[in-house]
This record gives structure tokens, sequence and C-alpha cells, in this order.
């Protein structure tokens, strides 16, 4: 039998604010199986985040249980979480979060360097994440010679030189265009479908929730309910459908008009 990747259990957090308490997760339980793409929606406010930096080991739940891969994150000492961070999980943030007049190539090897991955092994991986994203030809483009799509792609390509099997990525489509998006997610789908990497993912857009397989709505720090997506958009397809409606509208153009220089035109 096949063993979820992420087990979560009755997952809470509370945040002490001086007097106040804050109850961001209030009893999650969900189980994302491996080579899964799951898009988490719910309100603002309602634990998305504070349930993504549990996943990602970036902070710790004040009750409950998280196994991944079948092993207890509870258990793990300082060492144990940060390997996590290095080599089981990639982030991708709303904020592409690249460093400035720093080339694209650069801002994916940096993190591979506190890896204590060698200089041209590091040099290749981060070449090879590139061409992964689609930016084999922006390697020496810094951020500002990038537009937000693209910065977003490297960001992407960073989360992915350590090789991780889960991709965690907290509104990557939130500051970017329709189009852009479609891009992103066209990426994460791939990484997906070809290399098996588990991809979850926070949004508020419907349609950028519909590229996953299936869709987790939480509110006020519960999960409400969960649901497989029907009628999953494939970012590659409408892409490709895109351009034969084009083409058949260039067509219809030529039936009327009778010569092609009219259409070109
Ligand atoms: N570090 C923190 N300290 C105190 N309270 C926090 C902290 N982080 C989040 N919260 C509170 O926990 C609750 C959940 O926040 P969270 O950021 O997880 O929401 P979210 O679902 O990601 O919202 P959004 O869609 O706006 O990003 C909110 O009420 C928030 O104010
Ligand atoms: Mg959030």
């Amino acid at each position: 039998m096949i063993e979820p990747v992420i087990d979560v259990r009755d997952l809470t957090k509370v945040y002490q604010m001086g007097e106040v308490e804050v109850h961001a997760l209030r009893g999650v339980s969900m189980q994302v199986m491996p080579g899964e793409m799951v898009a988490i929606m719910g309100p603002s406010g309602s634990g998305k985040s504070t349930l993504m930096n549990m996943l990602g080991c970036l902070d710790t739940p004040t009750s409950g249980e998280y196994y991944l891969e079948g092993a207890a994150v509870s258990d793990l000492n300082d060492q144990g979480l940060t390997s996590i961070r290095r080599h089981k999980v990639g982030f991708v943030f709303q904020t592409y979060n690249l460093l400035s007049r720093t080339s694209a190539l650069a801002n994916v090897e940096i993190p591979l360097i506190y890896g204590g991955v060698p200089r041209r092994q590091r040099r290749q991986r981060a070449i090879e994440a590139l061409e992964m994203v689609g930016l084999g030809d922006r390697l020496h483009h810094q951020p500002n010679e990038l537009s937000g799509g693209e910065q977003q792609r490297v960001a992407v390509a960073r989360s992915l030189a350590s090789e991780p099997a889960i991709i965690l990525a907290d509104e990557p489509t939130g500051n970017l265009d329709t189009r852009s998006g479609k891009e992103v997610m066209a990426v994460f789908q791939q990484l997906n479908r070809e290399r098996g990497i588990t991809v979850i993912l926070v949004t508020h857009d419907p349609d950028i929730a519909r590229h996953a397989q299936r869709i987790i709505w939480v509110r006020d720090g519960l999960v409400e309910r969960a649901e497989q997506v029907g009628d999953r958009i494939l970012a590659d397809d409408s892409q490709g459908s895109e351009e034969d409606k084009g083409q058949a509208v260039a067509v219809a153009a030529l039936d009327a008009s009778g010569t092609f220089e009219e259409v070109a035109s």
C-alpha cells in the first residue's frame, strides 16, 4: 500500500500575542499522497500560511502529529529539521525573494552553497533547474531584467535545485497576471507529471486551484472539506487550444476573404 508523503493529524497552532491567544490552527488533519498536486484554498486569516509553515518545518505546531514520509517530525532534532528544509522540501513564496543585482544563475546557486554542494556541481544543477522552468536563455539576467512571471520561475528553479520531493508554494501566482500565472502553473504541472514531485500550493484564485488534482478548503483553522477537481485545467493544453482557436479564426477569415494576403495584412 502506498503511504501518504504528508500525514497531519489534529494539528493546532496557538500564537501568544501578549495576553491574547491567536488560534491559527484548531485541529487540522489531512493527507497528501506522493506525486499528488493539491491546492489549499480558504478565506484570508484561515490558517493557510500557518499550515504551510508547519508542513515545511519552518515552524513547530502547538499540538498534534505530523508524519513526513512516515517519520514523526516531532522526533527530529534541529539538524533533522534543517535537513528537511534543505533537501526534502522546496519553497516558493508570493514575493519571489530573489537577491537584487544578482543573476538568475547566482540566485539559484546560492542556497546550494549552504547545502555544501561543490562549485561545479552547483553550477550544473542551477543551469538544469533554470532550463527546467524554461529560462535557459535568461541565466545572466538580474531580477530587474526579468518579467514577474520569469522572476517567479527563477524562484521555482531555486526551490528545485536541491532536488526536493515536495514543493510548497504559498500564493505563487498572487502577484502575477493571468498569463504569467498560467506559465508558472504549467511549470508546476510539468514537474509534478514528469518528475513526480508532490506539489502543494495555496491560492485565492479558483482557476489556479483547478490546475491541481484536489482542493482542500481551510476555514477558521480547520479543514472544511476536500474535493477532487473534476474539470482540471492543464496549462499546456489550454495554451495549445488558444493557439488552435487563433488558427481556426484565421482559417475562417481565409475562407471568407478568399485570399491569404488579406488575412495576413
Ligand atoms: N506570527 C504570528 N503571530 C501571531 N499571529 C499570527 C502569526 N502568523 C499568523 N497569525 C494569525 O494567525 C491567523 C492565520 O494566519 P495565516 O497567515 O495562516 O492566514 P492565511 O490563511 O494564510 O491568510 P491569507 O490568505 O491572508 O494569507 C491569522 O489570524 C493571523 O493574524
Ligand atoms: Mg497566507
